[in-house]
Formats: C-alpha cells, structure tokens, sequence
C-alpha cells in the first residue's frame, strides 16, 4: 500500500478543506436557513386545569422579514403553521428586522392564520425601531401583550396567556401583566428568554420565548458559539428551573449573518399535560 507522504496528505486535506467551505457556506446560505423543522414536544405543568389537558398551541417567531427572508418565505411558513391547525397559536416577537416597510405585502399571510382559542403575539427587540409592528400584528388578529394578559376560558376553567414587553427595548414588567389575573395556570411570552430569571415563584408555570435562534450557526459537539445579549442562559429547547419553566424557539429567520447551520429554523407544537 502507497505511503502517504506528509507533503501529499497536507495537499490533499488543503484541496478537500478548500472544497467543504464554500460547500458549507452554501448549505448554511441557501439550504439550511429555509429548512423548517416542526419540533414536537410534551409539556407537564401541575396547575394546568383538567378541562385543558392535551391542548396544544403551536409556537412561531424571530421572522426577521426584510433580511434574507421574503414574502415567498413567509407565506411557505404561514402553510406550515395552517397544517399544524392550532389551537393557541404563539409569535414570540421580531415580525421584522429593521425596516418596517416590509410589512404590507405580507400581512395578509398572517391575516390566514387562525387557531380555535386565539393568536397572541409580543414584541422583539427589532420590532421597536418604529411603530408599525403591534398594530399591524392586531390588524392580522393577533392579541398583542404588552405587559397585560388575557384569560382563555372553557366550561369552568381558565388559562392565562401573559405578555412582557422586550427585555432589552421596553420595559418588561410582569406585575403589571399579571395584574388582576385569576390564581390559574399562567403561560407567559417574553422575546428574550433569559428574562425567566426574573420570575418569583408562583407567578408563571411556563414560560415561552425566541430570541436566540439556537445560535444560529453550531457545531457539533461546542454547540451554540454566539447568542445576543437576553439569550445568555437559556438558549434552546425546554428548561426546568425553580420557580418557573422556560421553552425556547429557534425561530423562524435570520439576523447579523444570513447563516444557519446545524441549527434548522423551527416550528414548535407544544402539548400541555397535568403533572
Ligand atoms: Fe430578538
């Protein structure tokens, strides 16, 4: 069997390194990033009332429309969610990336969607560089919480869907959304996850966020390199913590870098069980 000299092996790894990169590069540019996964999972809460045992609400967010994400992307994203036929259906903020001009054509993809209990959205950080977003988000019949709640209610029982504003653009204050809420299962939206620190105990029995795209770009075995400020510690999927439980959303877009990598854009069914 042929030696291979150390001169050969260096060539031959340069010329297959030199190969992957733009191979990767692509991937992460033009595949990955529009490769939706709908992530399923179960949800145990002990205050969860009987009468909503097994329901499920479908989980969207971090859009990004307007960098490197389209009204073709967003209508593909709109059929997704109407397959999944929710039944709470939740946007946890960043409609948009800057510019809020961008808007308009793709509404009426939001308008479609629809879900037997409600659409409750909140604000991201990127939504609040003008004051289109929470308007157009109730002209597509979203329920916008901004520090405030609203209560679902079947036969005797109710379920409370609370909403902070942005950690790091408004004023999150989770008192005031709480304020006059029954004494019942609590689902809070709050864009950034790492604001579950904030939490006392009884207050929220779940807590569902964005914000960190899962890092957008990892790597196997490191994970997540980078994740922006208010997605510090909780970054991807489902964490219990003492007062509270925290689910994370990748996210739907991109922001800063076109990429994803190892890190599809999600769609999550959440189905909510008593413990
Ligand atoms: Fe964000």
């Amino acid at each position: 069997m042929e030696q291979l000299s150390r001169r050969t092996f260096l060539k031959r790894s340069l010329i297959g390194l030199a190969t992957l990169i733009p191979l990767t590069a692509g991937y992460s540019y033009g595949v990955e990033p529009r490769w939706i996964e709908v992530v399923e999972r179960k949800i145990f809460l002990s205050k969860l009332p009987k009468t909503f045992e097994g329901i499920q609400i479908v989980v969207f967010g971090d859009l990004h429309v307007g960098f490197h994400m389209n009204e073709r992307d967003v209508l593909h994203t709109v059929d997704k969610i109407k397959q999944l036929k929710p039944e709470i259906l939740l946007f946890t903020g960043d409609f948009v990336d800057g510019k809020q001009d961008v808007i308009p054509p793709v509404l009426p993809y939001l308008q479609e969607l629809d879900a037997s209990y409600g659409k409750f959205a909140v604000l991201g950080n990127h939504d609040y560089y003008g004051d289109l977003v929470a308007p157009s988000l109730k002209d597509a019949g979203f329920t916008v919480l901004r520090n405030s709640h609203h209560t679902i209610k079947k036969k005797n029982d109710s379920l409370v869907i609370a909403g902070v504003e942005d950690l790091l653009m408004g004023n999150a204050d989770l008192n005031q959304a709480l304020e006059g809420a029954p004494d019942t299962c609590t689902l809070l939206l709050s864009h950034c996850p790492d604001f579950a620190d904030e939490i006392s105990q009884d207050q929220v029995d779940l807590q569902i966020s964005g914000h960190s795209h899962g890092g957008q770009i990892r790597f196997p075995i490191v994970g997540a390199v980078i994740t922006p400020p208010g997605a510090k510690k909780y970054i991807d999927d489902f964490y219990t913590l003492e007062k509270t439980n925290v689910y994370v959303n990748r996210g739907l877009g991109t922001t800063i870098l076109p990429f994803r990598f190892l890190c599809r854009p999600q769609i999550s069914v959440l189905r909510l069980y008593r413990k």
